[in-house]
């Protein structure tokens, strides 16, 4: 085996010496030229379950969850709790990961918190989020005793106040703040500035008032803040002015209504490694960073130091997934492009549709060889922006060979469609050398399924 192997999880993509190639720490090259992930032949993985495949390595999600609960323990004393973000990966296989590793969770739909009942998801380290919750989803995480459900409106407060009085029951809830920090990344996927649909907004008064008015409820018991700023962001700072934002007004709120807040959520956004182009920080940092901004303010403003939450969800899925196509056509238009087409595309990945992302590919039965030829990786789909990967430096591709797309581990699967009733493809997980289905590919019956 050549060897590739990392230091850090979060540098989950190295320059190899010598190598025009990028990894991640979980990925090798065995002597057959394979690309293996953990201990397995990819190759063979697509031989023995078919392509397209989601390939994820549970033993990285774990390492993952690890990372940031012993920052915790060790930068905040373990007073706080790790939710992992369902929307990044949302499965029974990815819940019960987070509820063996300690994690709680963060679900933003009935469809994420079923998945987590389902999985026997402890309900009380569950967190509800969402910027228009309906009534059935309401009073399903009522009927289940949701820990947390994250208040973003007054429309919302109201209704919420009002089933639970129907239920006889007092929900422990959390707002949604905007705290105004300008996040560095994709518009699509920036949040915490005034003009989001997240939250209520500390500099027009809004957030000030909801409060005002939950504390007048005899239903909601306002347990706790919650911020989340954006997406697939590097910088520290953006986490720290949030955090320092937020902690200022929960002194405020001490101050001017002699309110304790128990609970500051933190939020995730944590960026990680698709291409050489990104630099990520180790998530351990942003854990140290910020609870030493945390408890500064808390000392400034004489606060109780808050229970902390943060919610990572890329950070921990993205890197330990790789998603394997087969090649089909290669279309070599001369002084225009080189299209290579693959059985899978935006169906099972429309981030590069959505946001321009960017990835990194592997031939995953010829993997240590070199970039010779700039090529766009294309989808299957009827819809000429279906695109993978677009004018990237690949060796030579050829028909039959298995393409890896690697660090697919997050809003992939999670944001897969049936658009031209492609079947989803199946997810296997792989830990210690073993492989299993934890998700079945989609059949042609299940396409009609719903169908009358
Ligand atoms: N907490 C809240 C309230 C969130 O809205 C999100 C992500 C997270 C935590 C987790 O953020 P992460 O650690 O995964 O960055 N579909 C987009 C990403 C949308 C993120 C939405 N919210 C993408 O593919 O890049």
């Amino acid at each position: 085996m050549t060897g590739l192997a990392f230091s850090q999880s979060s540098n989950i993509m190295q320059r190899v010496e010598g190598e025009e190639m990028f990894v991640s720490d979980n990925l090798s090259v065995n002597e057959k030229n394979h690309l293996m992930i953990g201990q397995n032949d990819t190759v063979e993985l697509a031989r023995e379950f078919g392509t397209p495949l989601y390939v994820m390595d549970e033993d990285l999600i774990r390492k993952n969850c690890r990372i940031y609960k012993q920052a915790i323990d060790r930068y905040y004393d373990g007073k706080g709790l790790v939710l992992y973000a369902n929307k990044a990966f949302c499965s029974l296989f990815t819940c019960r990961i987070a509820k063996e590793e300690g994690l709680g969770i963060d679900v933003v739909s009935g469809g994420e918190l079923y998945t987590a009942i389902k999985a026997d998801f402890p309900m009380e380290k569950v967190c509800f989020h969402g910027n228009n919750k309906t009534l059935d989803e309401l009073e399903l995480a009522i009927r289940y005793n949701v820990g947390h459900i994250v208040v973003d409106n007054v429309y919302e407060l109201e209704l919420l106040n009002e089933v639970a009085a129907k239920h006889d029951k007092k929900m422990k809830i959390m707002f949604r703040i905007k705290p105004g920090v300008e996040a560095h990344t994709h518009s699509f996927i920036k949040t915490g500035q005034i003009d989001s649909k997240f939250g209520v907004a500390l500099e027009n008064g809004e957030a000030f008032e909801i409060i005002k008015r939950a504390m007048s409820m005899s239903n909601v018991e306002v347990s706790g803040l919650h911020c989340h700023i954006g997406s697939q962001i590097f910088d520290i700072e953006p986490f720290c002015a949030a955090a320092e934002i937020m902690m200022n007004f929960i002194g405020d709120l001490k101050d001017k209504l002699e309110l304790e807040i128990n609970e500051l959520n933190l939020g995730g956004g944590y960026g990680i490694m698709y291409t050489e182009k990104d630099d990520p920080i180790e998530y351990d940092k942003y854990i140290e960073h910020v609870s030493k901004v945390v408890k500064s303010v808390a000392q400034k403003r004489e606060v109780k130091l808050p229970f902390i939450f943060m919610e990572p969800g890329r950070s921990i899925v993205a890197s330990a997934g790789i998603t394997l196509y087969t090649v089909g056509g290669v279309k070599d238009i001369k002084n225009v492009r080189k299209y290579i087409s693959v059985d899978g595309g935006m169906t099972d990945n429309p981030r590069y549709v959505m946001y321009q992302s960017e990835y990194t590919a592997v031939i995953a039965n010829n993997a240590n060889a070199k970039p010779c030829e700039k090529v766009t990786i294309a989808g299957k789909c009827c819809e000429s922006g279906d695109v993978l990967l677009k004018d990237v430096m690949m060796p030579e591709i050829k028909v039959g060979d298995v393409l890896a797309v690697l660090a697919t581990g997050a809003y992939n699967y999670s944001m897969s469609s049936n658009y031209n009733r492609i079947a989803r493809p199946a997810v296997v997980a792989v830990s210690q050398g073993a492989a299993k289905v934890v998700i079945k590919r989609e059949t042609y019956e299940d396409l009609i399924r719903n169908d009358l």
